[in-house]
């Protein structure tokens, strides 16, 4: 009876490696961590809102898609797969740029450990306990 070799490859433990289903393995360990609160909604506002509102209506919207708003903590939850892509991986949002790199760390940061988390996505394996 032949026997299966089983390969794990783990991420390498990158900030950068986040998404869903894939175990984070960089520890979230800011005291207190970024919230929706402390953080979440002070970015978006500054550079989501201004076209991502549901209250910013025809040319203001700088053709961001109707109904694509992100105006307070459940938006960014329903959102959270699209965000994570356009504003993270890709850094397709904001359209012009204008988001410093450790911006986009920070919600990087905000996304996996506070928001991803809420939604149940993400295996928080070793925070904490990895070195
Ligand atoms: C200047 C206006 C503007 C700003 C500011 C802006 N967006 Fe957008 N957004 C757009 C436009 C235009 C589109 C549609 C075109 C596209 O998808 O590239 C869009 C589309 C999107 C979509 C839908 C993409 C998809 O494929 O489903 C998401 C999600 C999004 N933006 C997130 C963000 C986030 C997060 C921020 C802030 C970090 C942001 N946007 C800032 C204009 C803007």
């Amino acid at each position: 009876m032949w026997l299966t070799s089983l390969v794990v490859v783990l991420p390498a433990c990158d900030d950068h490696v986040i998404g869903q289903g894939i175990p984070i393995r960089a520890a979230c360990l800011r005291d207190p961590p970024l919230t929706y609160d402390n953080f979440g909604d002070g970015m978006i506002s500054r550079q989501c809102r201004p076209c991502h509102g549901a209250l910013v209506r025809g040319g203001q919207r700088g053709g961001a898609p109707i109904g694509v708003d992100f105006d307070n903590e459940q938006d960014v939850l329903d959102w959270a797969d699209a965000i994570l892509r356009v504003a993270v991986e890709q850094e397709s949002m904001p359209p012009a740029g204008g988001m410093l790199p450790r911006e986009r760390e920070l919600l990087a940061e905000y996304m996996r450990c506070d928001v991803l988390p809420r939604l149940g996505q993400v295996d928080l394996v070793g925070t904490g306990e990895d070195p």
